[in-house]
């Protein structure tokens, strides 16, 4: 089998959302917490009417209708979450509905989860298949669907919702480089929802970015060693045409992507220019936990990497921005952004991925973007996104006036 990997993809999210703006105003904190401090636009949410199955049911069916999908011709359903609907009975089972219908029974696969990560072991899952002895010639349809919603506090403008399918096949556009990957998994207790009748997970804020930023290096070292190991030559920044993470909100991402060329600079590559180099060196003799406390050094590595967040990052930051964390779908969302905008440009491009679940779980891994054939072009996987229309057409509500009669 040749290039396994996404061979389409669609997006569902809530037709509606607050500005964070006004919710800065609601809550009561200063100015700019949200937007500058978070980095953060809107936040979607599920109203009453709405939730993961709905959401992944809707998306799932628009996919097979827009690709014209025989529902028949699906043999593997994977589904990433962390929203816990039943403690035992998968969403995936809730999604059967739709084959059932067509008779369509003999489909392999359950739920993954671990917090933000469940989405990747779908995925992972399902290109293995492709590339397996099991693998029966149809194909595989990851699915990943969270509502995310926080107690009242700090985390609860990192929020949000989404849903967003994948069909997995060979000779695909997005295809995975499975050579290039590393992961890091351990045992911590930075996010987690021990409570079970709540819908609201415990968060040690400070923690979990400590430890999203220290498995984001831990992975880098990893994916460079194997690329180097593979190409004969370093791996760097340079190297790759965007960079996608995980977005609890946007801020960690700017940070994330400032780390990266921390790295580079540590491990000398050239991609690091003199005047970087002169602004970085009075960091250079940090230890790796000194180096997560720094506030300058963070200043200083996100004011440097700044021209190439701008090219590499910036496009893949749209549906996040807009939406807020999405848990599962938060990465696969930030690459859906690149589709979005620059679907024409892609080809030939390589786009590393971070995906980071609490916890915790993570691995960087590798796309390869090639030509692909109709209906599974690039820009017809743009075009039925629709993102901008889709954006637009939300109702953004509004906060009622605050004084009494
Ligand atoms: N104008 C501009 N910037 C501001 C303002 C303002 N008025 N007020 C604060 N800020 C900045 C701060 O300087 C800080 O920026 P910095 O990080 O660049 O220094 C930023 O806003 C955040 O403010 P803090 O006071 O540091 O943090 P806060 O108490 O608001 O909590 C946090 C932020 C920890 C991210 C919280 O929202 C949270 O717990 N979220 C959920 C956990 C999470 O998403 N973790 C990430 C990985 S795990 C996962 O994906 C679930």
């Amino acid at each position: 089998v040749k290039d396994a990997g996404v061979l389409a993809m669609d997006i569902y999210f809530p037709p509606n959302c607050v500005l964070q703006e006004e919710l800065e105003t609601h809550d009561g904190v200063s100015k700019g917490k949200y937007t500058i401090g978070l980095g953060q636009d809107s936040m979607a949410f599920c109203t009453e009417v709405e939730d993961v199955i709905s959401m992944s049911l809707t998306v799932v069916k628009t996919l097979l209708k827009n690709y014209n999908i025989d529902p028949k011709c699906i043999g593997r359903l994977e589904v990433g979450s962390e929203t816990v609907i039943d403690k035992s009975k998968s969403i995936k089972t809730w999604l059967m509905q739709i084959f059932e219908e067509c008779g369509n029974t003999d489909i392999e696969g359950v739920d993954s989860s671990n917090a933000c990560y469940g989405g990747t072991a779908a995925l992972f899952n399902c290109v293995n298949w492709v590339e397996s002895n099991s693998w029966d010639g149809r194909y595989g349809l990851v699915v990943c669907t969270d509502s995310a919603v926080y107690a009242e506090g700090p985390a609860r403008p990192t929020g949000g919702a989404a849903a967003i399918a994948m069909l997995i096949g060979p000779n695909a556009p997005i295809s995975l480089e499975s050579k290039f990957r590393g992961s890091h998994m351990a045992h911590v207790y930075d996010f987690y929802k021990p409570d079970l009748a709540s819908e609201y997970p415990v968060v040690d804020g400070k923690l979990s970015q400590t430890c999203y930023l220290m498995a984001l290096d831990s992975c880098y070292k990893t994916f460079c060693k194997r690329y180097e190991k593979i190409e004969g030559k370093p791996f760097s920044i340079v190297d790759a045409d965007s960079f996608v993470f995980h977005s609890p909100y946007n801020k960690l991402v700017q940070k994330s992507f400032a780390r990266l060329y921390y790295n580079d600079f540590l491990r000398n590559c050239s991609i690091v220019d003199k005047d970087s180099r002169e602004k970085l060196e009075p960091y250079s003799g940090l230890s790796s936990e000194e180096s997560y406390q720094s506030r300058d050094l963070e200043k200083v590595c996100q004011q440097v990497a700044k021209p190439l967040y701008d090219t590499k990052v910036q496009p893949t930051t749209l549906i996040p921005k807009q939406l807020g964390n999405m848990y599962t779908a938060s990465l696969y969302a930030a690459f859906a952004s690149v589709v979005h905008n620059k679907h024409d440009a892609l080809v030939g491009q390589r786009i590393v991925m971070f995906s980071y679940g609490s916890g915790m779980t993570s691995t960087m891994f590798s796309f390869k973007i090639n030509e692909g054939q109709h209906p599974f072009s690039l820009s017809n996987i743009a075009s039925i996104l629709d993102i901008s229309n889709k954006l637009e057409s939300r109702h953004v509500f509004r906060r009622r006036n605050s004084s009494r009669r």
